[in-house]
């Protein structure tokens, strides 16, 4: 038989998604993969129930459902404060994760650099391979993973296509400044790069951190895409509707992929989604509080167990140290899968996240219901015993 395609060597299955399979296997609270065991806005499944009898049920119109796309737009004035064309300026895609992989493909060609931050959310070095691209990795300084202007502009002047910029950012927690964004912007413009963000957190923001969207800064509109989903801010990740925003030339392109990579969006999940697009102010307060106060039990349970942690800004993640439990020898993705047995909480190891050479960081997150985080927290008191 002929070689496959030699790509597969340089990425295995995705950590993340295998340590999901791993916590079904052995009846893990699953801290890993980054969903909530909460049901959605019960506006949005009590209209499902109704489109499921009205449909649609056919193919959608390709870029997105046109009463779809306008709720995008009018959620995009309402926070971005950007009139986008429903028309022209963005497409609906199966997840942030293929508004993702479609850019990348529309942006690059074979060979071509692609910037991002490390600790990275492990879909991007993936996507970046399939489009035959090169990942530069830019490090992220911890404890408070800021970074180095120098060095950030030393990997603009490698020639980049693009850099991909996760905002709020997982899995460090970080919400990047208005400053650090326009220091990234500058470097975009000055070396030609297009930005790529995702934006999935952007409603999940704590203690006076304010979200910036890059598509706003001076000069960025014409080269940024925007890539965001309606997964973490409606939780409804199975249902797996996102989208990207960009300008017409842009997206012209964008679309191209999207229609042979996907056909098009679930017709009856855009339909229902249309209630959480349309979702008064008091939801996204509700929300972020909601955030916060799960953020408030997880933390302070980690605080007296004495597991040391990252206190994020954004998003529903933490990167915690588990040097005092790793065995001499044991490599993390070993420690989480021993962990996930014994301790019976499933966490994602730090190797999955992080270019350079650490093996002592997890990432778990909070995204539960009070009892679930409860109940692992009292799993986690006994981790010393379990895991040495
Ligand atoms: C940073 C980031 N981007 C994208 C995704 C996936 O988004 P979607 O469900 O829209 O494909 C995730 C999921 O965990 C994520 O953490």
């Amino acid at each position: 038989m002929k070689p496959m395609n030699r790509k597969c060597a340089s990425f295995t299955d995705s950590v993340i998604r295998r340590m999901t399979r791993i916590a079904y296997a052995c009846g893990a609270i699953n801290l890993a993969q980054g969903f909530p065991d909460f049901d959605p806005p019960k506006a949005i499944t009590d209209r499902l129930k109704e489109v499921a009898a009205e449909g649609p049920h056919q193919y959608p119109i390709t870029m997105g459902a046109p009463n779809f796309r306008r709720a995008l737009a009018a959620k995009t004035r309402r926070f971005m404060g950007r009139d986008i064309d429903p028309e022209t300026e963005v497409v609906v895609t199966i997840g942030s994760t293929e508004a993702m992989v479609d850019t990348i493909f529309a942006l690059t060609n074979p060979g071509d650099k692609i910037a991002m931050f490390s600790p990275y959310f492990e879909n991007y070095s993936a996507q970046t391979i399939f489009a035959d691209c090169e990942p530069v990795f830019i490090p992220l300084v911890p404890p408070d993973f800021h970074f180095d202007a120098n060095v950030l502009e030393d990997a603009f002047k490698k020639g980049l296509k693009a850099i991909i910029i996760c905002n709020p950012s997982n899995p460090s927690g970080r919400v990047f400044t208005y400053e650090e964004l326009k220091l990234i912007a500058d470097l975009c413009i000055k070396y030609d790069v297009y930005a790529i963000t995702d934006e999935v957190y952007e409603h999940i923001i704590y203690d006076g951190h304010v979200h910036t969207y890059m598509a706003n800064l001076p000069g960025m509109w014409e080269r940024t895409v925007t890539c965001n989903s309606l997964s973490k801010t409606y939780s409804i990740t199975g249902w797996r509707l996102g989208y990207a925003i960009a300008p017409k030339e842009i997206m012209d392109k964008i679309k191209q992929f999207h229609d042979f990579n996907a056909v098009g969006a679930p017709s009856p999940l855009m339909e229902a989604a249309i209630v959480g697009l349309t979702m008064p102010d008091s939801y996204y307060q509700e929300f972020t509080a909601h955030y916060a106060h799960m953020k408030k039990i997880f933390t302070e349970g980690m605080r007296s167990i004495g597991i040391p942690f990252t206190d994020p800004e954004g998003t529903y993640f933490v990167l915690a140290d588990i040097a005092p439990y790793l065995k001499k020898g044991q490599t993390d993705v070993e420690f989480c899968e021993e962990m996930a047995r014994k301790v019976g909480v499933a966490v994602v190891p730090g190797t999955s996240f992080f270019k350079e050479d650490v093996n002592n960081i997890v990432r778990m997150h909070f995204a539960k219901k009070d009892e679930t985080l409860y109940a692992a927290l009292d799993r986690l008191a006994d981790i010393k015993n379990k895991m040495l």
